[in-house]
């Protein structure tokens, strides 16, 4: 561990401009369960995955909301904290590095623990809109109702009514700020990725497209192995937390 923490810390040190992309993993220790370890929200029930699609959503908006809310335990958003992992980040642009953080997750976790600039590919469960007529609504509306309902009332002064949206890229739609994943890799000089098992297209291909980026520099915090390990130049199988705390001594 010694040796790996070494290289870690200095190929952070002589990086100026960093691209990170996380997923579930970042959150475990905060908590929040990932997908598809023992015990992940898929791993637990992969009828899960078919739920939270566009298609279930377009199909049965009425099933799909308390589904939805309990899955994402959408309650406890307020309680959960960031660890050590996202303060870790936070902390890399106080002290002068360039840092854009590419989220997978939907927590908001890396926002509320400082960091910048962060791109939330899938989405955020903070939000919903109106299919309609576009009208966005934070977490109160949404949990104010089982199945939330835009309530803007139009001219003729009738409630809008529509079942919202939630701003969560389901199964079906379209991942979001990939374009600026790739301009940040073209400006970086190192890419870190933690917690993610990079099962899922489109951020699957992101290890063989940085791979072909001359000079991008690539390390890896994961728990378990991904099948793209081998196109990183370090990578350490360790809880991000843990590590986090063990690098700040
Ligand atoms: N520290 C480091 N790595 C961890 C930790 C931890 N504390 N806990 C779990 N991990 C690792 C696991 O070993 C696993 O490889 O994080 C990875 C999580 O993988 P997934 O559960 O597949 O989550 P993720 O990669 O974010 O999934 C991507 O799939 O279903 C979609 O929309 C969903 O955003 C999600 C996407």
């Amino acid at each position: 561990m010694q040796g790996e923490t070494g290289k870690f810390l200095e190929m952070i040190e002589s990086a100026r401009r960093i691209t990170v992309l996380t997923g579930a993993g970042m959150s475990t220790e905060s908590g929040i369960p990932d997908f598809r370890s023992a015990g992940g929200i898929w791993t637990e029930d992969m009828s899960r995955m078919e739920a939270m699609s566009l298609d279930y959503f377009e199909r049965f908006p009425k099933l799909f909301w308390p589904k939805f809310k309990e899955l994402f335990q959408i309650k406890m958003t307020g309680s959960f904290q960031p660890n050590a992992g996202h303060l870790y980040l936070a902390d890399l642009e106080r002290k002068g590095k360039e840092v854009r953080v590419f989220t997978q997750n939907i927590d908001g976790l890396h926002n509320k623990a400082g960091s910048r600039h962060v791109y939330e590919l899938h989405g955020s469960i903070q939000t919903a809109a109106c299919p309609k007529c576009g009208t966005r609504y934070g977490l109160d509306h949404i949990l104010q109702a089982e199945v939330p309902r835009c309530c803007r009332v139009n001219e003729k002064g009738r409630e809008c009514g529509l079942i919202l949206k939630t701003d969560v890229v389901l199964f079906g739609d379209a991942v979001q700020h990939f374009d600026t994943l790739f301009e940040s890799l073209d400006q970086s000089d190192l890419l870190l990725v933690i917690g993610t098992s990079l099962e899922v297209a489109p951020v699957r291909f992101i290890p063989e497209e940085a791979h072909a980026i001359p000079g991008l520099k690539k390390m890896m915090i994961n728990l378990d192995e991904t099948p793209y390990d081998h196109l990183f130049d370090l990578v350490i199988h360790h809880k991000i937390a843990e590590f986090a705390k063990l690098i700040n001594g």
